[in-house]
């Protein structure tokens, strides 16, 4: 197998692993460690060795928290001037926090909203007309400037998919780029059935699909859809873009999904997740551990897609490997076999 070692040109920088939110479909419920805002030692190192890095083109502000919550929001933000800024947020805090400089060095907003009134305030606690009114606080900040992009991540199930045509009328005057529906990942068995994805043959989730994309066509809208059912072809969004992620301790681990220690329900089956670093900031530097052959086999594998696949194999029912992302059947860990973001059924950006 060839070694992939391509330079480092995306961090997603977790400042904070806290929120202000509790939602009821957060991957953050599942966790035993006390969230915790990154410390400003760290947060300067971090800083030092990204600047050593001169191929990272862009820091995504995001991770398992709400980086507008992060007392270091600003400063990050004035500290990279020339690199690309995303920022994944719950819009909440916008009038709070937001002003025409911070706004002016972010080159993309990725909001997440994926409800009306009731299905907002159920789901998040979210006032939706406070939270359009933070919306419209971001339009005006950014005066007549294209940038940033403003993109609303809707996570679909169940619950709230009915939502997304009045949801797409109020969005059609709000300046949107893409409306990216991404799928549930079932935190645990209740919301296991309320995915909206399945292995083989959605014929159902098709037909609406078009629907919403058809009603989309009328309403100016461009929207980014998730796969409906199982395919051949995995491509992991944090690998193939040369993308890693930083906690808010120091960790660097690959992707969202073993960012943290949590639990996850993949049709039906149970797992718990591990968080699966490479090494921590603290005691090796960033470039090293990108560069660390265990990190680059790791990439490597995932890249030419030399890993087996749980979702259709034969065995699944009876494997004791899928209880978990510490192995898989060819003795690698960690176990990237079940992945539902390689499969495209969830996403991030
Ligand atoms: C963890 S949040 C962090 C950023 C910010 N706090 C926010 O909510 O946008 C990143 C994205 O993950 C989504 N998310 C959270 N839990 C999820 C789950 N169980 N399945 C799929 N997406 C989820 C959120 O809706 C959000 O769009
Ligand atoms: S706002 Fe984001 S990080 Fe906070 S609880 Fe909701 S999904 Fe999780
Ligand atoms: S770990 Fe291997 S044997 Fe077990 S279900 Fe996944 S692909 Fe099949
Ligand atoms: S395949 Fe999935 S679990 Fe593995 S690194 Fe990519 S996103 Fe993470």
């Amino acid at each position: 197998m060839q070694y992939h070692l391509n330079p480092l040109k995306k961090v997603y920088l977790e400042l904070t692993d806290s929120c202000n939110l509790e939602c009821e479909i957060c991957y953050r419920h599942q966790w035993v460690e006390e969230p915790r805002d990154m410390s400003e030692a760290l947060w300067k190192d971090v800083v030092a060795q990204i600047r050593e890095i001169p191929s990272v083109e862009t820091i995504v502000l995001g991770g398992m928290g709400e980086p507008l919550v992060s007392p270091f929001f600003h400063q990050t933000i004035e500290t990279f001037k020339d690199k690309q800024i995303w920022v994944t947020s719950n819009g909440t805090m916008f009038r709070e926090k937001l002003t025409a400089p911070t706004v002016a060095g972010i080159n993309l907003f990725i909001v997440s909203i994926d409800g009306m009134q009731e299905q907002m305030v159920k789901g998040r606690g979210v006032d939706f007309k406070e939270l359009m009114a933070e919306i419209d606080f971001l339009n005006q900040l950014k005066k007549e400037n294209d940038t940033p992009h403003l993109d609303i991540q809707f996570v679909a199930s169940r619950k709230n998919i009915d939502d997304i045509f009045p949801l797409m009328d109020v969005l059609a005057e709000k300046k949107i780029r893409n409306l990216v529906i991404s799928h549930l990942m079932p935190q645990h068995l209740e919301q296991a059935d309320d995915i909206l994805y399945k292995r083989y043959d959605n014929q159902e989730l098709k037909q609406l699909f078009h629907r919403i994309r058809n009603y989309s066509f009328k309403r100016g809208l461009r929207i980014i859809f998730p796969e409906t059912e199982l395919k051949t072809e995995r491509r992991c969004a944090f690998v193939n873009n040369d993308a890693t992620y930083i906690t808010s301790r120091g960790e660097i681990v690959p992707c969202y999904r073993l960012s943290h220690q949590g639990s996850e329900v993949v049709f039906g089956r149970p797992k718990v997740i591990r968080q699966y670093s490479f090494g921590n900031l603290k005691s090796k530097p960033l470039q090293a551990i990108w560069s660390d052959p265990g990190y680059v086999r790791f990439r490597s594998k995932i890249y030419n897609n030399h890993y087996p696949s749980c979702p259709d194999c034969d065995l699944v029912e009876g494997c004791s490997l899928i209880h978990d992302v510490d192995f898989d059947c060819h003795g690698e860990e960690p176990n990237c076999a079940d992945c539902l973001w390689a499969r495209k059924f969830v996403f991030c950006n």
